[in-house]
C-alpha cells in the first residue's frame, strides 16, 4: 500500500471512530509523534533559486537584481487573521506551527530528489484547509534566512486568500490572465519580509477558462526565478475541473484531507484527479476546534518521488 493510501486509510478510521463515539486519539498518539517522519534535519538545503545577484530567465535577462525587480511591486498595508495566520504574529509557539516547520522540511527533502518549486495546494472539497494550509506554509517558508515565496490564490470561484491576509482581492490574477495587468503590479508585498501574494483578482466571469488560456503557465516562468518556492491555493478538485488545470502547470501537488470530515471515497476520486508524477503528500488537516484546535491537524505522507523534468 503506498504512503498516500496509508493516509487515506488513516483519515477514514479516524473518522470512523469519532462518528462511533469513541474517544478521539490524543495529541501524543497522533502521528505527529513520529520521529522517522517528522523530525526536522538541523539543516534545510540551502535554497534552490538564485536570492542575490542577477536573474537567470530570458525574460529578467537584465542587470537588475532580483530586489531591484521586486521593488516594483505594490506595498499593501495587509490586516491579517492573526489566529489562522500563525506566523504572522510574535508568538511562535502557537499549535500548529511546529507542523508546519515539519512539513517545510519534509518538502525540501522531496526537492532533493525532484524538481520542486511550484506547489498546488487543492483538496476534494470546500473548507478542508486548502487556503490555511497554503497561507501557513508560505509563512513558514519565509521565516528561514533569505528564503522568498510568492503565495497565489488561484481559487478563482472562491477566493479567500486576500481575506485571510486582510488586503485587497485585485488586481490579480484574473486581471494578468486577461491581459490587464503585468507580473509586477499584481505581487503584493505586505509586512512579512520576502513574502509576496497574488490575489485571485476581480470580476471573474469565467474561472476554468482564465486558468486553462495558458497565461498561467507563462505568469509561473516569469515569476519562477524570482522565488524559491512558488504556493498556489487551489478550488476544490471535485466539483471543478480548475484544480485540475492549475496542476498541469505546477511541479507538485499537496492533497489536504479533513479529518473527520472528507469521506475517503472523495478523497479518493480527488486524488485520482492528479497524476502519481505530482502528487507529492497528504496533509491530514484534523482540527476539532472545540476539542483541541490545531493539535492534530496536520499529518503527512510521502510518496517515493519520481525523477526531476528536464
Ligand atoms: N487546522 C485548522 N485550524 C483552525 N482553523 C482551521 C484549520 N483548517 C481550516 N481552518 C478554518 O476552517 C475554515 C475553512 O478552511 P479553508 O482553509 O478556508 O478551507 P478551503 O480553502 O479548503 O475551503 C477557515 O475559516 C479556516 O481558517
Ligand atoms: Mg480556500
Amino acid at each position: 500500500m503506498s504512503r498516500i493510501h496509508e493516509a487515506l486509510k488513516k483519515a477514514e478510521q479516524e473518522r470512523a471512530a469519532t462518528q462511533g463515539g469513541a474517544v478521539q486519539p490524543s495529541f501524543a498518539t497522533a502521528p505527529v509523534a513520529d520521529p522517522p517522519v517528522f523530525t526536522e534535519t538541523p539543516a534545510d538545503p540551502a535554497p534552490a533559486a538564485p536570492s542575490t545577484a542577477r536573474v537567470g530567465m530570458p525574460a529578467f535577462a537584465s542587470p537588475f537584481s532580483i530586489d531591484t525587480l521586486l521593488a516594483r511591486c505594490p506595498q499593501r498595508d495587509w490586516k491579517p487573521d492573526l489566529s489562522t495566520m500563525l506566523f504572522m504574529n510574535d508568538d511562535d509557539s502557537m499549535r500548529g506551527t511546529e507542523e508546519f516547520r515539519t512539513l517545510r522540511s519534509r518538502l525540501y527533502h522531496m526537492r532533493e530528489k525532484m524538481t520542486l518549486k511550484t506547489l498546488l495546494v487543492t483538496s476534494a472539497l470546500p473548507k478542508e484547509g486548502k487556503t490555511f494550509t497554503s497561507a501557513n506554509l508560505a509563512q513558514v517558508i519565509v521565516r528561514q534566512h533569505g528564503r522568498r515565496a510568492l503565495l497565489i490564490d488561484g481559487d478563482l470561484r472562491g477566493p479567500r486568500l486576500h481575506l485571510s491576509l486582510g488586503t485587497a482581492a485585485g488586481p490579480g490574477l484574473s486581471e494578468y490572465l486577461q491581459g490587464k495587468n503585468d507580473e509586477f503590479s499584481i505581487m503584493q508585498r505586505g509586512p512579512m519580509e520576502n513574502l509576496f501574494f497574488i490575489p485571485s483578482g476581480t470580476g471573474i466571469e469565467d474561472p476554468a477558462e482564465l486558468v486553462g488560456n495558458g497565461r498561467l503557465k507563462i505568469l509561473l516562468q516569469r515569476v519562477e526565478p524570482l522565488f524559491d518556492w512558488i504556493i498556489i491555493d487551489s478550488p476544490p478538485a471535485i466539483p471543478v475541473s480548475d484544480a485540475s488545470l492549475l496542476a498541469k502547470a505546477c511541479d507538485g501537488v499537496l492533497l489536504v484531507v479533513r479529518s473527520n470530515s472528507t469521506p475517503s471515497d472523495i478523497a479518493r476520486k480527488a486524488r485520482q484527479e492528479f497524476p502519481d508524477q505530482v502528487l507529492v503528500g497528504v496533509v491530514l488537516n484534523g482540527t476539532s476546534e472545540e476539542a483541541a484546535p490545531y493539535a492534530r491537524y496536520y499529518y503527512e505522507s510521502y510518496k517515493t518521488p519520481t525523477p526531476a523534468k528536464s
